[in-house]
């Protein structure tokens, strides 16, 4: 069965992003994973599809323009990513979402669907957020692996990744990784 997989950006005190609305913090919103290799499909909440979309077509459009949440040029990793995603399917999961810009989106409205989409052949999905969306697969059983990267930092006052999950779980540590600038990239099993 493919596995689902996600992969977030973190503060030490567990904050996606801080009480702006951005993880300011974060240079750059490439895959940085590791996963590039093994997916071929992406799975995204409602809540941050309209945003991702939006900020990778900038990049697919005017690659040597700066990106609104960065406020830099697009990294080569951006850059990279911004390739893949276009020719990726992503699946959205939301009840109130009708359209998307790109021909390569498609909607699920319950979980039921994510399970199935699983059951297809092919390879990995990649979760790529947000948080609540996380957190209800998470706690569905439905999410294989989680992958953090740490920053060095505690963010304070802002949104936590799994503020919203409600069931205890145990993670078994399959990775760990030191990356530069201080940063710590982590993979767990959730079984
Ligand atoms: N730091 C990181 O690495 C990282 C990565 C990704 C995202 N983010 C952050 O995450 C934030 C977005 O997260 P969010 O929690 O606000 O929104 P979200 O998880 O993207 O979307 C939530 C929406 O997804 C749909 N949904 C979720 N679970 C569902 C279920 N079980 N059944 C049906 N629909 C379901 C609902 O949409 P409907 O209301 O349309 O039904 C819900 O309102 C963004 O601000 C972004 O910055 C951070």
């Amino acid at each position: 069965m493919r596995k689902l997989i996600a992969g977030m950006k973190i503060s030490v005190d567990g904050k996606m992003e801080g009480p702006e609305g951005t993880a300011d913090w974060v240079e750059a919103w490439s895959e940085d994973y590791g996963l590039m290799l093994q997916v071929d499909a992406c799975l995204l909440g409602g809540g941050m599809y309209p945003g991702y979309e939006q900020y990778w077509t900038s990049i697919q459009e005017e690659p040597d323009k700066p990106v609104w949440i960065t406020g830099s040029s697009p990294t080569p990793a951006e850059l990279e990513w911004a390739r893949f995603a276009a020719q990726t399917p992503h699946y959205v999961l939301s009840n109130t979402l009708t359209s998307a810009l790109w021909p390569q989106t498609r909607f699920v409205r319950r979980l039921e669907e994510v399970a199935a989409l699983k059951q297809q052949p092919g390879r990995d999905i990649y979760l790529v957020g947000g948080a609540r969306t996380a957190a209800s697969l998470i706690d569905a059983g439905l999410v294989d692996e989680l992958r953090l990267i740490l920053y060095p930092l505690l963010a304070g006052a802002g949104k936590a990744l799994f503020a919203t999950t409600t069931l205890r779980r145990g993670l078994q540590l399959r990775k760990l990784q030191q990356l530069p600038d201080g940063r710590v990239g982590l993979i767990y099993g959730t079984g």
